[in-house]
């Protein structure tokens, strides 16, 4: 595969685009994502206050800003909510954010003014002007009651939010063969259990899924499946036996 050039907005399937960059000096890096739709976008896990400025100049790049109807967030944490407020500022009115009424209650500490679309209570998906659907999946406890992955069923990508995600200096936009050690490290560290985890896992069985798109770590590509099996299996909650 081509090395990326990753000063720029990266197109990793048709019309949706990792809006990331490569912070070198995190290990944990965070991945915002937008899947433009005509003239319709939804930004996935914008990100941090400090990766604003960064993420704003790819978004821009690759769609007019006022096309942005939604900002989805699988949780409240700030390495993907804290420019929320940053990009209302320039978003002006109209947009809303998606989440779970659980995340949404801590959100809107940050200061919002854009109105909640509690996914929880809207059959779990979301329809975008064009018809295209955006599903949600649960993911509770991982790592927070009210997480939730979402599904695009057109381009087949999982944006499972920080499940699948990595802790590693050593980073590609692409998962490679560490990838799945640095996996699995951040999962016994970060989520509380097996059978948690495992739950969530078996609800992904019926879905057909090209790539997945963690808000940490790499994109996995090559087999996904095989990392799916691999969380399926994988003992966690590592901090219960300091
Ligand atoms: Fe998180
Ligand atoms: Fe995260």
């Amino acid at each position: 595969m081509q090395k990326p050039d990753l000063d720029r907005a990266i197109e990793i399937a048709p019309g949706t685009y990792w809006v990331g960059f490569d912070d070198e000096k995190a290990g944990l890096r965070c991945n915002p994502y937008i899947i433009v739709d005509g003239d319709e976008a939804v930004l996935i896990e914008p990100g941090s206050v400090p990766h604003f400025p960064i993420v704003l100049r790819k978004v821009a790049s690759v769609v007019d800003l006022r096309e942005i109807s939604t900002i989805i967030v699988s949780h409240q944490d700030p390495d993907l909510c804290a420019a929320i407020p940053r990009f209302e500022e320039v978003l002006g009115p109209g947009l809303k954010v998606a989440t779970h009424s659980r995340a949404a209650i801590l959100i809107q500490h940050y200061g919002l003014s854009s109105p909640f679309y509690h996914v929880d209570q809207n059959g779990w998906e979301l329809t975008l002007k064009s018809g295209r659907k955006l599903k949600f999946i649960f993911a509770p406890y991982l790592h927070f009651p009210g997480a939730f992955m979402t599904y695009d069923p057109v381009t087949k990508i999982l944006f499972s939010g920080d499940l699948f995600g990595a802790f590693s200096f050593d980073w590609s936009l692409y998962a490679g063969e560490f990838y799945e050690e640095a996996m699995k490290a951040f999962h016994e560290n970060y989520m509380p259990s097996q059978e948690i985890l495992a739950r969530a896992m078996d609800k992904l069985e019926h879905l057909e899924i090209a790539m997945i798109a963690p808000q940490h770590g790499s994109i996995i590509c090559d087999n996904p499946r095989h990392y799916i099996n691999v969380l399926r299996n994988l003992d966690c909650g590592d901090y219960m036996l300091e």
